[in-house]
């Protein structure tokens, strides 16, 4: 999950964008986000953002916010927060749960799906932007396999 997380740190280089983690608990949300935080230079430390709702780091001039919708009742709260002050396409937004109220409501540009397969994790990436997309393609330059784009929208 590190590994692959390395890997999607390079392909995001600069960008910014909103990026959805979806999976049942425990599947490796956090250790993503955990290993992409770090490989994109963050060395503190990497909290679950399950009470908090989300935690912002600050790596290398650039914001990026780590939300956690679990607790959330839908996206009227989420709405109440202020959620589009976050995610205002200038800043990586990561947003594990987003089920809980942000399907619907935002518009991802990348939706990485974890499924527990046995003792194994099988994890999809869906683009549903340009710079989804071109995120997607600099991962599989780089050596990894992706799955295309799919139509599911
Ligand atoms: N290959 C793996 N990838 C990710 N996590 C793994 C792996 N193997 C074991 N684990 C363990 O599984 C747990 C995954 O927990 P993690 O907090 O990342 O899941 P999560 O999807 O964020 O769950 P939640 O929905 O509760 O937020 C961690 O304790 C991690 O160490
Ligand atoms: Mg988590």
């Amino acid at each position: 999950m590190e590994a692959l997380a390395a890997r999607f740190a390079r392909a995001i280089g600069r960008g910014a964008g909103t990026v959805f983690l979806s999976g049942d608990l425990g599947a490796g949300k956090t250790t993503f986000v955990r290993g992409l935080l770090k490989a994109l230079g963050y060395r503190g430390l990497v909290k679950s953002p399950t009470y908090t709702l989300v935690e912002t780091y600050s790596i290398g001039g650039r914001s990026i916010h780590h939300f956690d919708l679990y607790r959330l009742a839908g996206s009227d709260e989420l709405e109440a927060i202020g959620i589009r002050d976050f995610v205002d396409g200038q800043t990586l937004c990561l947003i594990e749960w987003p089920e809980r109220g942000a399907v619907g409501l935002l518009q991802p540009d990348l939706h990485l799906r974890i499924v527990l397969a046995g003792d194994q994790r099988e994890i999809a990436i869906t683009a549903y932007s340009g710079w989804g997309n071109a995120v997607l393609h600099r991962m599989s330059e780089d050596g990894h396999r992706v799955s295309l784009p799919e139509t599911d929208r």
